[in-house]
């Protein structure tokens, strides 16, 4: 008996040795795209480090051996994701509070495993776990191959018994080393959106991020590039990684530079009053972070996003959009039936696709007349349009064009029925006033009634003129203030609950009107990002449609987003928001880079000028897939002098259509150069110069080897402010 207890006794003690050995031996992760890779290292200590993103570096186990000279009692090491408290104390991705009042979690490897959830596409889910709680984190990490881009998001689980609260659950974290970090981000208000900045991050930490809860965009957008090894921005050379996050709410990017000069960036959902509590069994999963990586300067890493976002994110894959004539600066709230079937003819005439009509169609006992009143009521106002919604879709379908209507289903004016019906809706703080914004409230999507309620505003809109309504444009005027859920229990949920009703309502839209194109407009630019994209055909990209201010917005949006998501329009002048006049030309050079519309009262336009539309519609027909679908090259960035230029090139570089624009006179002397980088060398192209009987450039209809053309350039003749071009080029 003795004999047999010793034997099991030896035999535990043999097992317990080898398992921790197998726990301190070290192994190695690669999570790898066809040019890129991350590489993770399970230390000895069971901690997941954060080794490498770049190009990819060989045989993982290499590392192995890999000395950081940094003394092992320090802690400082780059973990894939550090959690506070433990050795841990940097900015950290994951802090949480336990029932006992620990506030330290220390999550260390328990194993992982590789996928392929489709073709092309490679998933490793890796989990960690801390010994004491019990929590449990999947770190997943996709990894697109063709388009270079790995996606990351994390799922905490409270495996342990109390509840816990998770104050801090960033979607990604990784670790970069390099002499400088040249970061690239994109701030903006209303009507400026999306402005481009660039700063050498220094010592210390930066933060881009939103607290407004329901607009990401009209502060910063959840996006980035990092420029390395260089002060220079640089469209064609050097190392480039951009980030997107996949999120329509609150967002935090930490960039945190520690005093061995590595750079931490953590991402993901803003911790900012967003104390967020697990039960027990359950679990939240953080968006998506997408990355990518580039050896080839930004213009490379942009177009990664876009083939990325074009296959896997973006609702419309891309499809192509129809032009269109919006009401609302052509006639605001001001419209009877007539004058939109007139918008209708003119709009046809000139060879546009849809018509949207815009806000101030509905309201009865509060008719939508201006902005203070009837928003939440949907009924038709049958004062402006008694023949109804069908009657203007059939029109419209008549004369071969699309028919669309604006929402904004999230929103209330204190004035209108359903505010009075429905105040619990609202969101507030108890005791505190609720604030208006353009004179309206916001409604909890908190609350599974007002998703209901939502999801109706649409639905019932188009029951309006059953399946006679191509276009939705979704509005969203306001952001939040006061926070407060009548239905939420734990106020702290606020932020999230409510992105997540959203994509809960837009997720039983899609399924039952897969088809509609639907437009995320917020006061304009507000809600830009990869995660309304995930549902949203296109973004109303600003009320700005001035064309010297769209340069700007639209250079940096489609830094980011493909300009098949960016909806693009020519309005009147002097510009309604900002007074400039810009001819129609040079506004229709710098719409037709995007999603062109107009928006406008046709029957203000001269003769001429509605001749001039006509043409200018049909040669953008001609490129619009090279926009939608193409690549782009930015050729010359307005930031840098008088002039701006860019290009969009078809995948087997057989066509591409050039844009160029003077945004500034600096003398007869400055002339651009614009060299046509994305061209193929050895085939050859002819040039044809559009919308114009007087060409710019002195070799238009002529034939230029790729060669030439990438090294020579063009030259145009674009010397005095707001003089433009467009050129197609065709390989012969
Ligand atoms: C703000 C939008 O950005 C505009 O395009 C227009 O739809 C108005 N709202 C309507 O109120």
């Amino acid at each position: 008996m003795i004999h047999h207890i010793r034997l099991l006794i030896f035999i535990f003690i043999a097992f317990a040795l080898s398992l921790s050995a197998r726990a301190a031996e070290k192994l190695f992760i690669s999570i790898n795209t066809e040019n890129t890779s991350i590489v993770l290292e399970k230390n000895d200590t069971g901690d997941l480090m954060f080794m490498h993103y770049g190009l990819p570096t060989g045989d993982a186990s290499q590392y192995g051996n890999y000395n950081s000279y940094r003394r092992v009692d320090y802690g400082t090491d780059p973990m894939a994701y550090p959690a506070r408290g433990g050795r841990y104390y940097n900015e950290p991705a994951l802090s949480v509070k336990y029932a006992d009042t620990d506030a330290n979690t220390e999550l260390k490897y328990v194993s992982h495993k590789t996928s392929v959830p489709q073709k092309g596409v490679e998933q490793t889910d890796i989990i960690l776990r801390d010994p004491k709680t019990a929590l449990e984190v999947t770190l997943t990490y996709t990894a697109y191959q063709k388009e270079d881009v790995i996606t990351a998001h994390t799922e905490i689980t409270n495996k342990g018994g109390k509840t816990v609260t998770l104050e801090n659950y960033a979607s990604s974290c990784i670790n970069l080393k390099a002499g400088k970090y040249l970061l690239t981000h994109f701030h903006g208000a209303w009507a400026g959106e999306m402005q481009t900045e660039h700063e050498q991050l220094t010592h210390g930490t930066k933060i881009i991020d939103n607290k407004m809860g329901v607009r990401t965009t009209h502060t910063e957008n959840p996006s980035f590039m990092l420029s390395l090894d260089t002060e220079d921005f640089d469209e064609n050379h050097g190392e480039v990684i951009a980030g997107a996050l996949v999120w329509s709410g609150n967002y935090k990017m930490s960039f945190q530079i520690d005093e061995f000069d590595r750079l931490n960036i953590i991402s993901g959902i803003n911790p900012h009053a967003c104390a967020y509590p697990l039960k027990k069994g359950e679990s939240f999963i953080t968006p998506d972070m997408i990355w990518t990586y580039s050896c080839a300067g930004a213009g490379q890493a942009s177009r990664n996003l876009h083939d990325w976002a074009r296959k896997y994110d973006l609702y419309s894959h891309g499809r192509m959009a129809p032009t269109l004539l919006n009401s609302w600066e052509g006639a605001y709230f001001d419209f009877t039936t007539p004058v939109l079937t007139g918008m209708i003819d003119d709009a046809a005439a000139m060879g546009l696709e849809m018509f949207v009509l815009d806000d101030g169609w509905f309201g009865t006992d509060y008719p939508r007349n201006s902005s203070r009143q009837g928003l939440g009521d949907w009924q038709l106002n049958t004062k402006k349009i008694p023949e109804g919604i069908e009657y203007l879709a059939d029109y419209a379908h008549k004369k071969g064009l699309k028919f669309g209507i604006w929402i904004e289903p999230e929103m209330v004016n204190p004035k209108s029925n359903l505010a009075k019906k429905h105040p619990e809706w609202i969101v507030k703080s108890p005791g505190r006033e609720a604030t208006t914004t353009r004179n309206q409230w916001l409604l909890d999507l908190c609350n599974p009634e007002v998703q209901d309620f939502v999801f109706n505003v649409f639905d019932e809109t188009m029951q309006l003129a059953v399946n006679k309504i191509d276009y939705i444009k979704w509005d969203c005027n306001r952001h939040v203030e006061s926070f407060g859920s009548s239905f939420l229990r734990e106020q702290s949920k606020f932020y999230v609950d409510y992105i997540q009703g959203l994509y809960s309502v837009l997720k039983r839209l899609r399924a039952k009107y897969p088809d509609v194109i639907v437009q995320s407009c917020s006061s304009g630019g507000g809600r830009v990002d990869y995660g309304a994209l995930n549902y949203f055909d296109e973004v109303w990209t600003s009320d700005n449609t001035e064309g010297l201010s769209r340069v700007f917005i639209q250079y940096g949006t489609n830094m980011i987003y493909p300009a098949c998501t960016t909806g693009s329009h020519v309005s009147d002048v002097p510009n309604h928001q900002t007074n400039n006049v810009t001819p129609l030309k040079f506004r229709f050079d710098i719409a037709s880079a995007g999603r062109l519309g107009m928006e406008l009262q046709p029957k203000k336009m001269s003769a001429d000028d509605r001749a001039y539309a006509q043409r200018a519609i049909a040669s953008y027909k001609r490129f619009r897939d090279l926009v939608e679908q193409g690549d782009l090259y930015r050729l010359v960035s307005p930031y840098d002098g008088d002039h701006y230029a860019l290009m969009y090139v078809s995948k087997d570089k057989t066509r591409a259509v050039v844009f160029a624009y003077c945004i500034k006179y600096q003398g007869r002397a400055r002339k651009p150069l614009i060299r046509l980088y994305g061209l193929d060398k050895d085939k050859s192209y002819s040039i044809t110069e559009l919308n114009t009987d007087t060409p710019s450039f002195w070799g238009d209809g002529q034939t230029f080897s790729g060669q030439w053309l990438i090294n020579q350039g063009i030259n145009p003749q674009l010397v005095k402010i707001y003089d433009s071009g467009i050129w197609y080029l065709e390989a012969k």
